[in-house]
């Protein structure tokens, strides 16, 4: 764990954090507060100040204090770390990992500097310049987007950075340049090209587009994936458009980087573009800092029809309004181009709910294979929308266009769950998995035959994999475990993902609390031995083991020959499965679920 995040949660407390953003009141061993993520009239939103953990009921969100301060303020891991840091007095620079990410990272964006400065200079009396002419764009247009010109001859740029200093490893590593693997020299990536520098959300410049004057092929040639750049989280346009999207106009999201270049230019300060790649779950959750609603705008044809169906789902997943624009032209540039930004600004009027859209995509609605696609794909995407609030609306909204009844939305997303649902013994195996992870972080250090339980637990645990994704990453984090002390939920957020955190905040904290009951219980409602907990779900794991290595050992039996040698090891592998498990069966007091009286004797009495 890095040293910031340690001194961060050791001198931070969750309570005190909280609620500086909403009034808590202490009910039970939690405090409560209405959901900031979410309208409510109940409390769902809780903290444990001895886990020092909170969970969000309503929306699912779960987690640390900075987790939390993420979550409220909209920041990235690190913005928030440092947030706290400030108000907890912690010296940022005294922290040498943390300074030297910091420093490397300053050495990419100055690198990426200095090349974009080297390609603005080369523009000047360009063939690029001339190109750009031609295509409409104006000169502080050029200037506000630091477009720029590669040029032909083969190592410019890398002949300028390395007079600069920057070593030969550096412009290879960092993707400005390539090595001739005959001769060994370096050479320049870009040649010959239009040069579009993709900044970062806060205007640091960290990859290049480059397109080709002609018809060479690839008309776009992107900078490679470096540490610092990641092509499935940089929006380009996105430090331009930040500003627009704050006052709450929706997001436009178009395919190419000539496409928000010229809407920029006409006044449509809100249009963004992914980096030739598919709309992913990271883009649109950068989005969501600044705005609540996304407006596709992809080109007009079967590409950009299937993308626009993708994009929509991926949108949906991550809690916005999602809205389509059919394009009467080839895409936005060239409709800009050829009708004007009056023709724009109506065409922006017939922005569609995605609902109406996917429907107006399926004209042959009486059709039943037609009908049956169509209401799948509502179906699945409505399922996929996080709040049931927005869920309802769009709802409502397929109940008028299509005249389906809400009702039905509800059998639908039953049914597919009920598809989905595991079978009975996996469900036990998923409980007792839950169970177990539960005492390990609520009793840690009460002492099982002398050892504690956390400790019992990790070596226990080591042979064991999780049925559950969240619960198989928390299974492995704590295994990793080395420290003298049990791991606190908050020092072992940092190897979780967020979905595993808001898993582990749900299982720390049942919501069974919230019961109108609650103010009848003390802060232990439940009387617990936790080593009787730990006991019976372990041995319920161990015989949900044991039986899954009876049934594959089985399979392979059946499928043996009796004359093959291995078929006498898997037999008695068989009777030693059988004898552990009716061992285990009779201290757990389990009526066994399997039999097969066909292969040697049982030996349960
Ligand atoms: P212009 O022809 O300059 O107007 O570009 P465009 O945006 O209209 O091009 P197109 O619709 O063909 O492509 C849309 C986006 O896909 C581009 O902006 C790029 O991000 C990406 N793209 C297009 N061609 C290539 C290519 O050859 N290689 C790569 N890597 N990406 C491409
Ligand atoms: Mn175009």
């Amino acid at each position: 764990m890095s040293w910031l995040r340690t001194e961060v949660l050791r001198r931070a407390d969750i309570v005190e954090v909280v609620s500086e953003y909403l009034p808590l009141r202490k009910r039970g061993s939690n405090y409560w507060a209405l959901s900031p993520f979410k309208p409510e009239r109940t409390p769902s939103f809780a903290v444990s100040p001895s886990k020092q953990i909170f969970k969000c009921f309503s929306s699912g969100k779960g987690g640390d204090v900075i987790r939390f301060v993420m979550e409220i303020e909209g920041l990235s891991y690190a913005e928030a770390l440092r947030k706290l840091a400030q108000k907890y007095n912690i010296e940022v620079s005294d922290f040498s990992e943390h300074a030297q990410a910091t420093k490397e990272r300053q050495r990419y964006t100055a690198l990426y500097q200095e090349a974009a400065q080297f390609f603005q200079r080369k523009l000047k009396d360009s063939p690029a310049s001339l190109y750009l002419e031609k295509r409409g764009l104006r000169p502080d247009t050029i200037e506000r987007f630091g477009l720029g010109y590669a040029p032909a001859e083969g190592n410019a740029l890398t002949r300028y950075l390395l007079q600069l200093g920057y070593s030969e490893e550096t412009l290879v590593s960092w993707g400005l340049s390539l090595r001739n693997e005959h001769t060994g020299r370096l050479y320049d990536r870009f040649r010959h090209r239009v040069m579009f520098p993709i900044h970062d959300e806060y205007g640091s410049i960290v990859a290049f587009a480059g397109r080709s004057l002609g018809e060479e092929e690839p008309k776009y040639l992107n900078s490679p994936e470096t540490p610092f750049y990641q092509k499935s989280e940089i929006l380009y346009g996105l430090h331009q458009a930040r500003g627009c999207l704050r006052q709450g106009i929706g997001a436009l999201i178009v395919e190419g980087y000539m496409d928000v270049i010229s809407l920029h230019q006409a006044g449509f300060t809100q249009a963004v573009a992914t980096c030739g790649t598919a709309l992913t779950p990271a883009h649109v959750t950068k989005l969501k800092r600044y705005t609540r609603e996304v407006i596709l705008m992809y080109d007009s044809d079967t590409a950009g029809r299937m993308a626009t169906e993708r994009a929509i789902t991926t949108a949906l997943s991550v809690g916005f309004f999602v809205r389509v624009v059919s394009l009467p032209a080839k895409d936005p540039d060239e409709l800009l181009q050829t009708a004007g930004s009056e023709a724009f600004q109506e065409l922006l009027k017939t922005k569609q709910s995605w609902t109406t859209y996917l429907s107006s995509q399926s004209p042959m609605l009486p059709d039943a294979p037609e009908r049956y696609h169509l209401l799948q794909k509502l179906g699945q995407n409505l399922q996929v929308i996080p709040d049931p609030l927005l869920r309802r609306v769009y709802a409502d909204e397929i109940q008028q266009s299509l005249h389906i009844p809400l009702e039905f939305w509800e059998s639908f997303q039953q049914m597919e769950q009920a598809a989905a649902l595991p079978k009975p013994q996996q469900r036990q195996r998923i409980t007792a998995e839950k169970e177990l992870i539960r005492i390990a972080f609520t009793y840690p250090s009460v002492s099982h035959g002398g050892i504690p339980l956390w400790q019992l637990l990790q070596e226990e645990w080591r042979h064991l994999v999780f049925a559950e994704e969240p619960a198989e990453a928390i299974r492995c984090a704590f295994c990793e475990w080395e420290l003298p002390f049990p791991p606190t939920p908050p020092q072992l957020a940092e190897r979780l993902s967020p979905e595993a955190q808001d898993w582990l905040a749900e299982v720390l904290m049942e919501k069974y609390v919230l019961s109108p009951h609650w103010r009848s219980w003390d802060d232990s409602p439940l009387e617990e031995d936790p080593a009787l907990t730990l006991e019976s779900n372990l041995n319920l794991l161990h015989l949900n083991h044991l039986q899954r290595l009876l049934e594959e050992n089985l399979l392979i039996l059946t499928s043996l020959s009796p004359d093959t040698p291995t078929y006498k090891e898997h037999l008695s592998l068989h009777q030693v499965l059988l004898r552990q498990r009716a061992e285990l069966a009779r201290r757990q007091g389990v009526i066994l679920p399997y039999r097969n009286p066909s292969l040697g004797p049982e030996e349960e009495k």
